[in-house]
């Protein structure tokens, strides 16, 4: 059992609650390598996918992972509902939930959303990322990707790279990896930096190539141009040139370090197209690993260790 009733984000985690998501996600492997990659872990179990923001791999995970654990789901776009018409976000979710759902998914471009949405509903609310605020589930996969690679967390020095202050992504991992002992170092340009100097611990530099042979991993962060209102930004080839990971830089990584990346990637940007594919990448790994992490919290948050993951 978790000691949250929803996953909205990654600070009200415990270790042990990340230990068992890990955990319950690396059980989870063997099914999802079947030929028939189904358990009925959440059969009778309903889940509502309410994206009103737009993800490719997010979404597509949840419903894999929904599929894979024999859940009933339902998936509405921001688009497609009566939020057009003018609906509040709470009729909506006070509509949806006298249909008797047990949870809902809920990925929104405005922060606070997920949380929103509890006050609206008794079924359990997992935050599939909202706005700057927080994106948990992909912190679990990150996790996930990476203590599989190292067999551990603990010890392992990650910096996390780019646009610090606008990422939700950088919000839900950097705490998630100082809960589970790693080291973590912020590197991004003065404009992109978290304005608390002491923001989880975690130190700040503006210089990649000062600490790029004593990471573990480089986790480069997405330039999120639709979240910048103005800040100041250097060109894309000045922002390449002092903060992108080329391949020069990865040869200055130390031989076992590793390469991540959330995804939707800017190609030459934050990242060069040869790293992005490269041995050290480990962006596809990541990917797959968000339909087990999703599976292990569903699961886990809908009690479903009762109905058997392996029958
Ligand atoms: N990493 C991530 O959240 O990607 P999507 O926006 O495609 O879901």
């Amino acid at each position: 059992m978790l000691s949250v009733k929803h996953l909205i984000d990654t600070y009200s985690l415990t270790a042990d609650d990340i230990t068992q998501i890990l955990d319950t996600a690396a059980s989870f492997e063997e099914v999802n390598n079947r030929a028939i990659k189904k358990v009925p872990a959440l059969r009778g179990r309903t889940i509502v996918n309410l994206f009103l923001e737009p993800s490719t791999r997010t979404k597509s995970s949840f419903e894999l992972a929904e599929k894979r654990l024999s859940a009933d789901s339902l998936s509405m776009g921001g688009s497609t509902s009566s939020v057009v018409k003018g609906e509040s976000l709470a009729d909506t979710i006070q509509t949806i939930d006298a249909m008797n759902v047990d949870m809902f998914v809920c990925r929104a471009r405005l922060a606070g959303t997920p949380q929103k949405i509890t006050e609206n509903t008794d079924a359990v609310v997992i935050n599939a990322g909202d706005g700057k605020h927080q994106h948990p589930t992909q912190a679990m996969l990150d996790l996930y990707t990476i203590r599989k690679n190292f067999g551990h967390l603990d010890g392992l020095k990650v910096a996390i790279v780019g646009d610090l202050a606008h990422s939700r992504v950088c919000g839900s991992l950097a705490p998630a990896l100082k809960t589970m002992g790693a080291d973590v170092t912020l590197v991004g340009p003065p404009t992109f930096q978290v304005d608390d100097p002491d923001w989880f611990g975690c130190p700040q530099t503006s210089s990649l190539d000062e600490v790029i042979e004593d990471m573990d991993v480089v986790y480069m962060l997405r330039v999120q141009l639709e979240r910048m209102e103005g800040a100041a930004i250097p060109s894309r080839r000045e922002y390449n040139r002092l903060y992108g990971l080329d391949m020069k830089r990865v040869n200055r990584m130390k031989p076992e370090a590793i390469i991540c990346h959330p995804g939707p990637m800017n190609r030459g940007m934050e990242i060069n197209a040869d790293v992005a594919d490269c041995a050290k990448s480990r962006i596809l790994n990541q990917v797959n690993a968000g339909v087990l992490t999703r599976m292990a919290e569903m699961y886990l948050l809908l009690g479903g260790e009762n109905n058997g993951v392996s029958a």
